[in-house]
């Protein structure tokens, strides 16, 4: 089994990154992670290359993130919310999906990766709604193939209580470890 996760948050020992912690002591199998802060990976222009091209004509770190894709049976997005949304550099990463949509939209072909599950994972202090930031989320893990999306697990105090000691935080992240490894 092998898993890819998507983290959207710059603090390496925030909120997000201490459920990723735990997440990762509970799933069995390789994981790849990929840090939108970290990884030198631009965003798509929009340059339309990928309407007639397989790939995409920028050569950076999104081969690690492709690679990982065709071979993964997982995908865990987690991400603090900014502004209600996911952060900007994930999706600003998250945008050279578009040279998947593109494959099935301009040139016929099919997802070049297998059906995935998926998983989102979102803190905030907890200013507004997470309604957007979730619809976001879910949109970009169908567009990575995961057909089956487990539900959203959400930290929305961190203000006043880290998220790893959320109530019931750790029984909701070994629900979402059984069911990517189902
Ligand atoms: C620029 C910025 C915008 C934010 N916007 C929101 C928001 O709209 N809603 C919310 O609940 N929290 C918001 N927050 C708070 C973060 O989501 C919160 O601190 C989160 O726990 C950070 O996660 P991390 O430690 O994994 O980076 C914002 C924080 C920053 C820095």
């Amino acid at each position: 089994m092998e898993t890819l996760i998507l983290n959207g948050s710059p603090r390496m020992k925030g909120d997000t990154a201490s459920l990723l912690e735990l997440l990762r002591k509970l799933l069995p199998g390789e994981i790849t992670e990929v840090r939108a802060y970290s990884q030198k990976i631009s965003p798509c222009v929009d340059c339309r290359y990928c309407w007639a091209h397989a790939g995409c004509c920028q050569q950076d770190d999104w081969l690690l993130v492709d690679e990982a894709l065709r071979r993964c049976d997982s995908v865990v997005l987690a991400s603090p919310i900014y502004f209600s949304e996911l952060t900007g550099p994930l999706l600003s990463v998250l945008s050279r999906l578009q040279q998947y949509y593109c494959a099935r939209a301009f040139r016929g072909e099919g997802l070049p990766f297998p059906p995935k599950r998926g998983g989102l994972i979102l803190t905030g202090g907890g200013d507004g709604s997470p309604r957007r930031a979730q619809e976001t989320g879910e949109t970009l893990l169908r567009q990575m193939g995961c057909r089956e999306i487990f539900p959203t697990i959400l930290c929305h105090h961190t203000n006043t209580t880290p998220a790893i000691r959320e109530p019931g935080v750790e029984k909701r992240l070994q629900a979402l470890a059984d069911f990517l490894k189902r």
